[in-house]
């Protein structure tokens, strides 16, 4: 399976309303050979994206509600039908109390959604490995948006997570975020074991978004 990248669009205004859209077709212009791309648009972009951009797209967060009366609630189901393929859950800006997570992974799991569970720590990995979900995102909050790589940074940590969260969940892949912005940065944290990053303000605030995802995934 080809490592995975997942580019995080967050709400910033130049990947948000009608930008959102344009910055997913630079991102879709790089065939990349080597990677597996995903997008996680804000939600009221989600539809338009899945049914115009040619890669996978998953939604920012989704509640562990089933369709009922749940005023203002995301369900698996429903991004699932509008084309998302996963879903980022527990994110650090959008976190969840562990009992919600575990009922959103299942519901996730019911609706074949692909779950990518963030944890802020090797403690908090350890813990959401026993949800069992597809990968692990490992992003300390202190280094999301800055300039400083989680690869660099916590080479070390990146090892255990991926050795514990292995040992708890053998399936579950690890992903990292939080400052990754160059090809070294990737390559790192494939050597140190992981599937994959998640990134965002790299991509997003890029002067030229298609040539620096060309020059970090060649
Ligand atoms: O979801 C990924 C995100 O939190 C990482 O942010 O801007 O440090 O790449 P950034």
């Amino acid at each position: 399976m080809k490592p995975l990248i997942v580019i995080n669009f967050k709400t910033y205004p130049e990947s948000s309303g009608k930008k959102a859209l344009l910055l997913a077709r630079r991102i879709a212009s790089v065939k990349s050979k080597k990677y597996d791309l995903a997008l996680a648009p804000p939600l009221l972009e989600l539809e338009h994206m899945c049914n115009t951009v040619n890669l996978k797209v998953f939604a920012q967060h989704v509640d562990a509600q089933t369709p009922g009366a749940h005023t203002g609630q995301i369900t698996a189901q429903d991004v699932r039908k509008l084309g998302a393929r996963g879903a980022i859950l527990n994110h650090s800006e959008r976190k969840l109390p562990f009992l919600m997570l575990e009922r959103t992974v299942k519901e996730c799991r019911k609706d074949k959604l692909i779950t990518v569970v963030c944890a802020a720590s090797l403690k908090e990995a350890k813990k959401v490995a026993r949800l069992q979900p597809d990968y692990i995102a490992y992003e300390p909050p202190e280094l999301i948006g800055g300039e400083t790589s989680v690869t660099s940074a916590e080479p070390d940590i990146i090892a255990k997570t991926v050795r514990s969260v292995r040992r708890r969940s053998p399936h579950t892949k690890l992903l990292v975020g939080a400052g990754v912005q160059t090809r070294e940065d990737v390559i790192t944290a494939l050597k140190l074991g992981a599937s994959g990053v998640l990134l965002a303000h790299a991509v997003v605030k890029a002067k030229d978004p298609k040539k620096f995802l060309r020059e970090m995934l060649k």
